[in-house]
């Protein structure tokens, strides 16, 4: 143990009287029934998210109760607290708009209340960041458990998965090559077990990063939700939790600029979601780590995607798993990846991958010599369109729509897009680019509206693909030749602003570049009238349009990025 006060009587409730606030914290937590035996001993702090409006962390009670056993098993006292939750598809305007706060829940509720480590156990996409997010600027001893993901369902003989099978039977519906009756069918049969999507989307790739930077025991990422090595898993992070507290591993020491880096090396050999980019930002972000675009970018070019899951791929997590997980994963990426990174456990990553090669399924996993592809999936673009940076899913792209230039058709918020996409007289064609403006951190909270559909009568047409641009998010599950989290967004006055329907617009992922083909005093002359939307009056809206920043800052809250001056 450590010097000064540990256990219960860490950041007494300061009454003028220290013994009288100790005596009341003792007479209270005994009203729940523990022992004085117990109360003496160090608290495992276990940050739970389970919530009726978040289906991923359904199996949250089993959870939190495998890791006290663990807790308890190591002699410390577990003591569960709730902090915000969130559940991707049951909020309003979108969970990007409450990853931050969940993040100044999680790092308030770690500080205030007294613990010696702290289990973050999270899931659902913006869940894990908020989490680290928090974490790192309360450097607590901290260790991350994932809720795991879903199971596949099985239709006409068919795995289905959430969500990118969401996504590829929605569109057919759209093109009516799928009816209204299988659709409804289909709908009870996506998202079938506890856990989080089932496929390489935001979640899962939160979760190996989480294992990447060394934030989670080894192995861990991948294990499905209702698989009974999650428990165990919980079981053991719960004592890693106990070991925590004598080793002093704090976040910060953990996440460092070479585990940053290990974990976008992972980010690119699975081909992950575009919003891990802006969430890892964030989370680096909290210690004083910046990666810009240009090293993101080299990172991209001489990583292979190595993991063969959908939406880029074939499989699902749960084949990501049994195939060897992310311990196969980084030992493939070992020539690429810093060995000198100390995990959880105080392990380096030499250490960690030193030890024997279980057996790996190939064909989910390849070896760094027969990748999926030779580079990573993701990258930064720049351009006179995002002269603060864009990001593209080469992965997920139609490789034909890498070099395109087109007509814009474009759409000046949300409420435009929903008016006007299936409408049969829209001037639109294959070849044109579609953009929407007036969906990023300040306008809407950056929902995941970057993968605009195909509008109606091109989907039927047979359209797959078209290029698309916005300064919104997409979702993870989902795929296409999609340019992204444009900066600065069109609510501040970036360039993506000044668009009109007719000009021409210019994507090459050779360049690396989106570029707006109209003259520079023609786009500052239409910025000029721009307007930006009005703050919100109150609340927590108000706090967040006021202090959120760009993607390429992580859309973290200005005053909370940068290491934290009062760490314990
Ligand atoms: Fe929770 Fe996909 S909705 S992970
Ligand atoms: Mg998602």
């Amino acid at each position: 143990m450590t010097d000064g006060p540990h256990g219960l009587d860490r950041g007494l409730t300061n009454y003028g009287d220290r013994d009288f606030a100790r005596y009341l914290r003792r007479s209270f937590a005994r009203s729940m029934g523990i022992s004085t035996r117990l109360l003496e001993k160090p608290v495992v702090g276990i940050a739970m998210t389970p919530s009726g409006f978040n289906n991923c962390h359904r199996g949250m009670d089993d959870l939190v109760e495998a890791v006290s056993r663990g807790v308890l098993a190591a002699g410390a006292l577990p003591r569960p607290f709730p902090t915000v939750s969130l559940g991707e598809v049951f909020l309003n305007p979108t969970s990007m708009m409450y990853r931050n706060l969940m993040a100044m829940d999680t790092e308030e509720m770690i500080g205030a209340q007294p613990m010696d480590a702290v289990v973050l156990i999270g899931g659902c996409d913006k869940t894990v960041p908020a989490q680290l997010m928090g974490a790192a600027s309360a450097d607590l001893p901290a260790i991350q458990l994932v809720t795991g993901p879903m199971s596949t369902g099985r239709h006409r003989g068919q795995r289905l998965g959430a969500c990118t099978d969401c996504r590829g039977f929605w569109a057919k519906y759209r093109a009516g090559t799928v009816d209204a009756e299988e659709i409804a069918e289909v709908e009870g049969r996506l998202s079938v077990t506890a856990g989080t999507c089932a496929v390489m989307g935001t979640a899962s790739t939160m979760a190996c990063i989480a294992e990447a930077l060394g934030m989670s025991l080894p192995g861990t990422a991948a294990i499905p939700a209702v698989h009974s090595d999650r428990l165990v898993a919980a079981e053991e992070t719960g004592r890693a939790a106990v070991r925590l507290i004598k080793t002093r591993i704090r976040p910060s020491r953990v996440i460092t600029r070479h585990s940053v880096e290990n974990a976008i090396r992972v980010l690119m050999a699975v081909s992950g979601s575009t919003n891990a980019i802006v969430h890892l930002t964030a989370i680096a972000g909290r210690l004083g780590i910046r990666i810009p675009y240009e090293r993101f970018n080299a990172i991209s070019d001489e990583t292979p995607v190595l993991v063969d899951l959908k939406p880029v791929g074939e499989g699902y997590m749960e084949d990501f798993h049994a195939a060897g997980g992310m311990g196969a994963l980084l030992r493939e990426l070992r020539p690429l990846l810093h060995l000198d990174t100390v995990d959880v456990e105080g392990r380096t990553l030499a250490e960690r991958l030193d030890e024997p090669e279980p057996w790996v399924d190939r064909a989910v996993i390849r070896p760094f010599s027969d990748p999926v592809s030779p580079q990573g999936g993701l990258i930064a673009l720049g351009g006179s369109l995002a002269p603060d940076g864009a990001i593209f899913k080469r992965a997920a792209a139609t490789p034909a729509l890498f070099e395109t230039e087109g007509r814009a058709v474009v759409f000046t918020g949300l409420e435009d897009l929903s008016a006007r996409i299936d409408d049969p007289d829209l001037d639109v064609t294959a070849d044109d680019i579609l953009v929407l403006q007036n969906a990023g951190p300040h306008a809407a909270g950056m929902p995941e509206a970057g993968y605009l559909p195909i509008p109606k009568k091109l989907a039927k047409a047979g359209v797959k693909d078209m290029v698309r641009v916005s300064d919104a998010r997409m979702s993870g599950t989902a795929f296409g030749a999609i340019v992204l989290h444009v900066s600065p967004e069109a609510a501040v006055g970036g360039p993506l602003a000044a668009v009109r329907d007719g000009d021409r617009l210019r994507l090459s992922v050779r360049e690396k570049r989106i570029d707006l083909l109209v003259e520079p005093e023609e786009i500052a002359r239409r910025l000029a009238a721009h307007t930006p939307p009005p703050v919100p009056a109150r609340g927590y809206k108000a706090l967040y349009r006021r202090s959120v920043t760009q993607a390429p800052e992580g859309c973290d809250f200005d005053f909370l990025a940068g290491p934290s001056p009062d760490h314990p």
